[in-house]
């Protein structure tokens, strides 16, 4: 019994993983990963400041083991990301006119998606474009390009691999106003003859947020536009994170947090009734999930374990997190078992 076995009527089972899960030498992350997952995302490694570091110069070398890895494996591969002013190269940021740059995105887009063509099942196009209140995120690609710079980019990758799927990423989907931005933003490709095939619910969540009422509304507003939803970034963090805080706690710098127990109150393993309310969130959650199967292509976790996830440092460095369903010696948790008895 496996969550790919047991989900494989109703949607995808993915896992992030890093560079040393892409070069395998964790042979114990691997089983796992073959054992549990039929998709995979690349955390880093096909982020525009890792495959294309210098205009002309290209490392492909990670990206192209990845691939081969879930070709070997038989698993939905997914491309994170094509356009994100994050973890964007440094050289970008020098480009000063909107030609340069549209012809910068072409280039890159072109190479990499091309480099993958037939290969990459699903690209997430685009990351982050949103604001919290559903307006476009100030960025270089808006500032110089305006806000044709997004369906220019869809252009351009469904050009480049017609058989891709093409999706829209971002954090926060379930809020109203960023939902709102979505919906808006996918009715303008839709609307200029541009693919668009899903939505991306990047899904960093936490014990106490979001409602369930909230998540539900997005995947049918998301659906009711005729694209698919994905869960794309899927972890829970068992902490309390800055902004769970009162306003007094918040005002404190990192710095005071890291050193504040009760920032880190589960050391090394999580407690028994931590390791409960865990379980009951990601019950509650993927009940969801199978609620709206028809609506949801794929569930990625992002990461195999917990061992292995980004939560152990952001957005506090130094702090042990217990956010996916495996253990830090591979072991299925409490969530995990309340995940599979659901099916
Ligand atoms: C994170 C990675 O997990 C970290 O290793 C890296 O240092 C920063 O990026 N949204 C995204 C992901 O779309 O690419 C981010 O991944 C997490 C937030």
């Amino acid at each position: 019994i496996s969550l790919k076995e047991s989900f494989k009527n109703d949607f995808l089972i993915g896992a992030a993983i890093s560079r040393s899960q892409i070069n395998q030498t964790d042979s114990l992350s691997n089983a796992l990963l073959k054992k549990e997952f039929n998709s995979i995302s690349p955390e880093n490694d096909m982020k525009w400041e890792q495959i294309h570091p210098e205009k002309d110069s290209y490392y492909f070398e990670t990206a192209d083991k990845y691939v081969a890895l879930g070709e070997k494996n038989n698993m939905h591969i997914v491309g994170h990301t094509l356009l994100w002013h994050s973890q964007l190269a440094p050289w970008v940021h020098t480009i000063k006119d909107s030609a340069t740059l549209a012809n910068t995105i072409k280039t890159h887009i072109t190479k990499v998606a091309g480099r993958y063509k037939g290969r990459i099942d699903t690209w997430d196009v685009v990351n982050e474009a949103l604001n919290e209140d559903g307006t476009l995120r100030e960025s270089l690609f808006l500032k110089l390009m305006g806000e044709k710079y997004i369906a220019y980019a869809f252009k351009i990758a469904a050009e480049t691999d017609p058989d891709a799927k093409l999706i829209y990423n971002d954090y926060n989907l379930w809020k109203p106003e960023k939902r709102a931005g979505v919906v808006k933003l996918v009715k303008s490709l839709q609307e200029e003859g541009i693919k668009i095939d899903g939505v991306g619910m990047q899904a960093h969540w936490s014990l106490l947020g979001p409602s369930i009422e909230d998540i539900e509304n997005s995947i049918i507003a998301y659906s009711d536009l005729g694209v698919k939803v994905s869960f794309t970034e899927l972890d829970i963090t068992a902490l309390p994170n800055p902004w769970d805080l009162d306003g007094a706690a918040v005002e404190q710098s990192y710095e005071q947090f890291e050193s504040d127990p009760k920032m880190n109150p589960y050391p090394i393993k999580l407690t028994d009734s931590a390791q409960t309310q865990l379980a009951k969130r990601y019950e509650d959650i993927f009940k969801l999930f199978l609620k709206h199967k028809d609506k949801i292509d794929r569930v990625t976790f992002w990461g195999v374990n917990d061992d292995h996830s980004w939560l152990n440092n952001w957005p506090i460095k130094g702090r042990t997190n217990h956010p996916l369903l495996f253990d830090r010696n591979y072991e299925p948790k409490k969530a995990y078992h309340s995940v599979l008895a659901l099916k």
